[in-house]
């Protein structure tokens, strides 16, 4: 045995606070003295909010929020705050939205704002029939639901409906109960939850089964957000930049190794905004790739079209379960201020503004791709990033980046040189 190995079995260190803990993975980890004052600066997130939020806090880290301008969503001008460690990611969105703001920008609708939670039932021999017990059941599982958040039912949400399915499984038929819930202006994680929690005894009464998962589904098929917008010929460089994105649509409609990197580049925009207002992004990727694959393969988010008078229509639909109320939402300070800038009043304009962003997002990136390619417009940014990454400060950024682009060479090395070069090496 080595005695000398570290251990991560660190005792009472949830108990520790902030500083203390610091202390001890600067140690375990070899921190020097400036890496560890870093990690000291908590930013602008209180201390004590951020040892609230999860666990085992030391530090925070600062991601970029860029704001995109030219968004107009249902006639409603909105500068929209975006997250995001991604350069040319705010810039795209500025650029698709300013190339359809005389059409009128973009125009969303919501298919509503249910989330569905699943109750697993296994060891029922009969599981038609144990399907029918449960359903027979609805009446009372409303009750039992609603009274899990009279404040939801006071605010016009609740249970809407029950629905059961027979799973054909591995170990054999599974009676997999959905609780279709309306929350309102809650993302509905904890709310759903707290009522399969509550239900699950009931349906083992009502069954003898046993019951096993009470979860959320991220596949919230009945929480859709859609954008459309319009993009005339003229506006986006002629006809053939309008072939080239469909190509790229219909690219990426077929393949799944190119609906994978399409649909990333939407999520490039959405997460953005999901994480700027405090937001689950993990949850809304998670829909967003179980729907993208729900014809039994997985293709593009988007569609992509040409109208009678021979403009580009996008269309974007997508699951979006974000909420106003609870979590970081409402706790974190900047999460706020973004939702501020936003002015959204309801989690419905809120997943709505997030799927124009979107589909702002993949426009952007069909048109670079199908016509200067993706690196020119990424260039300027990612030169800046490599010239800090070889040690250039200040005015220097800029100088050793430009001469990057000059160049046509944005290499570490490149960078070295040219910053030697300026230093009067
Ligand atoms: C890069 O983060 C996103 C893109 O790859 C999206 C796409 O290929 O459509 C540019």
């Amino acid at each position: 045995m080595n005695t000398n190995a570290k251990s991560s079995r660190i005792s009472g260190f949830h108990k520790d606070d902030i500083a203390t803990r610091l202390a001890r993975v600067a140690q375990f980890a070899n921190l020097d003295d400036e890496t560890t004052r870093h990690l000291s600066n908590m930013g602008n997130l209180d201390p004590h909010l951020a040892d609230h939020l999860i666990e085992n806090v030391i530090a925070t880290l600062n991601v970029p929020i860029g704001v995109a301008t030219n968004m107009k969503v249902d006639g409603t001008d909105v500068l929209v705050p975006m997250a995001t460690e991604e350069s040319s990611v705010v810039a795209a969105v500025c650029n698709a939205a300013r190339q359809c703001y005389d059409q009128g920008g973009f125009t969303t609708s919501m298919s509503g704002s249910l989330m569905i939670a699943q109750i697993q039932l296994v060891g029922v021999p009969d599981a038609m029939h144990s399907r029918m017990r449960i359903l027979e059941h609805k009446a009372g599982i409303k009750a039992l639901c609603d009274e899990c958040d009279p404040l939801l039912v006071k605010l016009g949400g609740g249970l809407q409906d029950v629905e059961v399915r027979i799973v054909n499984s591995a170990g054999g038929p599974m009676v997999v109960t959905h609780l279709i819930v309306d929350t309102r202006d809650a993302m509905g994680a904890n709310a759903v939850n707290s009522m399969a929690e509550k239900l699950a005894p009931h349906i083992e009464t009502w069954t003898g089964g046993r019951v096993y998962l009470r979860i959320l589904s991220n596949l919230a098929d009945r929480r859709l957000a859609r954008a459309r917008a319009t993009w005339t010929c003229e506006a986006i460089g002629g006809p053939a930049v309008r072939d080239g994105i469909i190509s790229a649509y219909q690219f990426a409609a077929a393949d799944p190794y190119r609906a994978a990197t399409h649909n990333k580049g939407i999520m490039n925009g959405v997460s953005a905004v999901v994480l700027a207002t405090g937001n689950d992004t993990r949850a809304v990727e998670a829909g967003a790739h179980a729907y993208a694959a729900r014809k039994g393969w997985y293709s593009s988010l988007t569609d992509w079209e040409v109208t009678a008078e021979g403009h580009l229509a996008g269309t974007l639909e997508m699951p979006m379960a974000v909420g106003l109320v609870g979590g970081a939402t409402k706790l974190h300070p900047t999460a706020r201020a973004c939702l501020g800038i936003l002015g959204v009043a309801t989690a419905d304009r809120l997943a709505r503004l997030i799927a124009a962003v979107g589909l702002a997002q993949n426009f952007s990136a069909l048109k670079a791709l199908a016509t200067t390619g993706i690196q020119k417009g990424h260039m300027s940014l990612h030169a800046q990033n490599i010239a800090m990454m070889a040690g250039a400060v200040g005015e220097e950024i800029d100088r050793v980046a430009q001469e990057l682009v000059r160049l046509g060479t944005v290499r570490v090395d490149v960078a070295e040189q040219e910053l030697a070069k300026l230093r009067g090496g």
